[in-house]
């Protein structure tokens, strides 16, 4: 089916100049951008995104770096998006990252580790009216 999913190149890519070469995984795996925007996350929107991780030992880690630097954020659309995503970025931890994933090729550890992307389709669903509300993503 054809699925949306929100996805985010965190500070440590950006930092790195490489929003284009992930981008171009993305289009070449068929998923589409229908939403994008780079923006500078405050600690209360970065504490409200990962929420759900609010009781975990890195949470305060994760905002922390979150908030470090801008990240672009974008909805990506295609079949099987949320799946194919979290192919294309390989496990979250880049030491087990899969050869030729986006984290195995850009990141540098479990917390700087590149992307997010939504793993399921709930989550999808709440992470992109999160970050893109109302009208703002664009199929077509
Ligand atoms: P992400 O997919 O953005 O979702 C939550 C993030 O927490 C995750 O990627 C990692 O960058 C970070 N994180 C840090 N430590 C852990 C851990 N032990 N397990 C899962 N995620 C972690």
């Amino acid at each position: 089916a054809i699925e949306r999913t929100l996805s985010i190149i965190k500070p440590d890519a950006v930092a790195k100049n490489v929003i284009g070469q992930i981008y171009a995984r993305f289009e070449a795996a068929g998923l589409k951008v229908v939403a994008a925007k780079l923006a500078y996350l405050s600690e209360r929107e970065a504490g409200e995104f990962y929420a759900v991780h609010k009781e975990r030992p890195f949470f305060k880690d994760l905002v922390s770096f979150m908030t470090s630097g801008p990240v672009m954020i974008q909805a990506l659309e295609g079949e099987g998006a949320i799946l194919k995503n979290r192919d294309l970025m390989g496990a979250t931890d880049p030491k087990k990252a899969a050869p030729g994933t986006i984290r195995a090729d850009f990141a540098e550890s479990i917390d700087a580790n590149a992307v997010h992307g939504s793993d399921a389709a709930e989550t999808a669903a709440v992470e992109i009216a999160f970050f893109f509300p109302g009208m703002n993503v664009y199929s077509r």
